[in-house]
């Protein structure tokens, strides 16, 4: 499958690149952007037409709503380069569909297919060089969209703005992840906006996640807020559990984020043949587990954070460490994920789009 390109775009190009500053071996996830940025406007009650022009600031009135009452949403997705130089998207559609989801939930504006896809296309045309070869190197996505109308009054926006920014990225953590079970703050709550990929629902994990960070712990294991018994999603991925041969993982919800990693990596495990259960996960069954050596591996699985096995977790003050094993799962589905992603295994699924 490949993008085409139908949607009228005004572009003004950077006089200069930025890349040759750039060190591609160290970088910081999330801190350098590439040499453009897409801008799209609504206003009137219409989406205006895109622009993509060089990265940089811009000015919103500080009465903005984005400012006061947090309306605004993302959506996180990567492109990939394969060893032909062709630059790959993986399953956009869902991504797409996602973020009009969260619009909708978040009271803001569809954005139309044309200028979410074409867009995409187009920016990442341009900026093709910053997307590096070879497993691990990545371009990171960051389609988003804000509040800007002025006004303090607490009702939606009649103005907003789409934009696409793009970041060299590698690893989302690097180094150890161990969590602490959540048994008092959480994450979302049912008829709440869990599901969106709302900019809120990661601001109100940053206090949590700093006491966690105090005791040593890099992220939280977010259980249900009604009884904290049933183990949701970790930190900011969708969390798997493996018990003896046996992948657990909770069902989607009002509560829990429909992640694209998640749903690819549950195809992949049923296609190796693996037993795979989507369903309530109980605190008390993964604790047990621990003590009787059945619970083998716990990963988190999400766009930046690809999949990330976790070495240890805490429930009530003690702090149970997995073992390490040889065929872990993780590792596995990691390994087949990332594959179809470069392009060096066959996309059966056909979840890759060429850019
Ligand atoms: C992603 O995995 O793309 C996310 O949205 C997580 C983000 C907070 C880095």
């Amino acid at each position: 499958m490949s993008l085409k390109n139908t949607l009228e775009i005004d572009l003004i190009k950077a006089s200069t690149s930025k890349i040759d500053t750039i060190d591609f071996e160290n970088l910081a996830f999330g801190n350098v952007f590439t040499d453009h940025m897409l801008v799209c406007d609504f206003k009137e009650g219409a989406w205006q037409k895109p622009i993509i022009k060089p990265y940089e600031p811009f000015l919103i009135d500080p009465s903005a709503k984005v400012f006061h009452y947090g309306q605004a949403i993302f959506e996180g997705m990567k492109a990939y380069k394969d060893d032909q130089d062709a630059v790959w998207l993986f399953r956009p559609e869902e991504n797409f569909k996602r973020f009009n989801k969260s619009a909708v939930r978040m009271a803001m504006p569809e954005v139309p297919e044309n200028i979410f896809m074409d867009g995409l296309k187009t920016i990442l045309d341009l900026d093709r060089n910053w997307v590096k070869k070879g497993i691990g190197n990545t371009l990171y996505i960051r389609p988003f969209m804000i509040a800007v109308g002025s006004g303090v009054i607490a009702q939606p926006s009649t103005q907003y703005r789409f934009m696409i920014i793009l970041s060299p990225a590698k690893a989302y953590y690097s180094g150890e992840v161990k969590v602490i079970i959540a048994e008092h703050y959480s994450r979302a709550a049912n008829g709440g906006i869990g599901a969106a990929k709302a900019a809120g629902n990661y601001s109100a994990q940053f206090y949590p996640t700093k006491l966690a960070n105090e005791k040593g712990f890099q992220q939280i294991i977010w259980t249900d807020d009604a009884t904290h018994t049933k183990l949701e999603e970790a930190g900011t991925m969708n969390v798997f559990f493996r018990i003896n041969d046996t992948l657990l993982t909770a069902p989607t919800s009002e509560r829990i984020l429909d992640g694209v990693t998640r749903k690819s990596l549950i195809d992949l495990a049923k296609r190796e043949g693996i037993d795979v259960e989507i369903r309530s996960v109980l605190v008390e069954e993964i604790v047990n587990a621990a003590k009787d050596g059945s619970l083998k591996e716990i990963f988190g699985a999400g766009t930046a954070a690809v999949v990330s096995p976790i070495s240890a977790f805490s429930f009530k003050d003690v702090e149970y460490t997995l073992p390490k094993i040889e065929h872990s799962f993780a590792l596995q589905l990691k390994e087949k994920l990332t594959y179809i992603q470069y392009k060096k295994a066959e996309d059966t699924f056909n979840w890759t789009v060429k850019v």
